[in-house]
């Protein structure tokens, strides 16, 4: 029998997908492969994120996040099987490279919906040609965001640091319990 959870994430894909492209039910190792790898990559950011924080305070950390986010993503990615891959997406992106594609806005944006109406599932997958996508929904949840990622005109060296670094930067204005953007695991079948 099907867990409520499964259910959820057809039901989901259904509705994000034409009845064409979702034949079968996801299958249990594109969602434990998604799981495990988008885990792997926050982990990763998150802890080394938080130790220049307390190190090295706040400018270098957002430096830090520049100089190293990318190059510890493509690490994640370069001992995973052939053919997984992981990145971060936002509809509100920082960082150039993380400025999602057209299929992805579909998503975040049902996520946006979705947790407008207090029913955000922990992941949600879509079936592609030849490929599942595993997206893991990133919600502000600690403070510590927002020092980055909120109301930053406050911090005069911050706000210079970041339109001099992202001039197109629209990742501000955040505040507690908002979408941030997604972890995306790409799985070709
Ligand atoms: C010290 C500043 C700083 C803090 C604190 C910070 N970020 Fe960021 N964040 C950045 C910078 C700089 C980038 C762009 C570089 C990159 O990561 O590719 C970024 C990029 C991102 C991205 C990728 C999408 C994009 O906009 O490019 C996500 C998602 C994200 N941050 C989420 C978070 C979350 C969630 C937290 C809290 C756990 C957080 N950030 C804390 C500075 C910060």
């Amino acid at each position: 029998m099907f867990s409520s959870k499964k259910i959820t994430t057809a039901a989901l894909t259904a509705f994000l997908l034409s009845a064409t492209l979702y034949a079968t039910e996801v299958p249990q190792t594109v969602i434990d492969t998604g799981d495990k790898v988008s885990k792997e990559l926050l982990k990763k950011l998150g802890s080394n994120l938080k130790h220049e924080l307390k190190t090295k305070g706040l400018i270098a950390a957002a430096n830090f996040c520049t100089q190293k986010a990318y190059t510890l993503t493509q690490e994640v990615n370069l001992h995973q099987l052939e053919g997984v891959s992981v990145k971060r997406i936002s509809l509100k992106a920082r960082n150039p490279e993380n400025i999602a594609s057209a299929d992805e806005i579909k998503v975040l944006e049902s996520m946006q919906k979705l947790l407008d109406e207090k029913k955000l599932p922990a992941y949600i997958v879509e079936k592609q040609a030849e490929s599942y996508k595993y997206y893991k929904p990133l919600v502000i949840k600690k403070e510590v965001c927002l020092k980055c990622h909120g109301n930053i005109s406050s911090n005069q060296e911050l706000s210079e640091y970041m339109s001099k670094t992202y001039p197109e930067d629209k990742a501000t204005g955040y505040k507690m319990n908002d979408l941030r953007g997604a972890v995306v695991v790409e799985i070709k079948q």
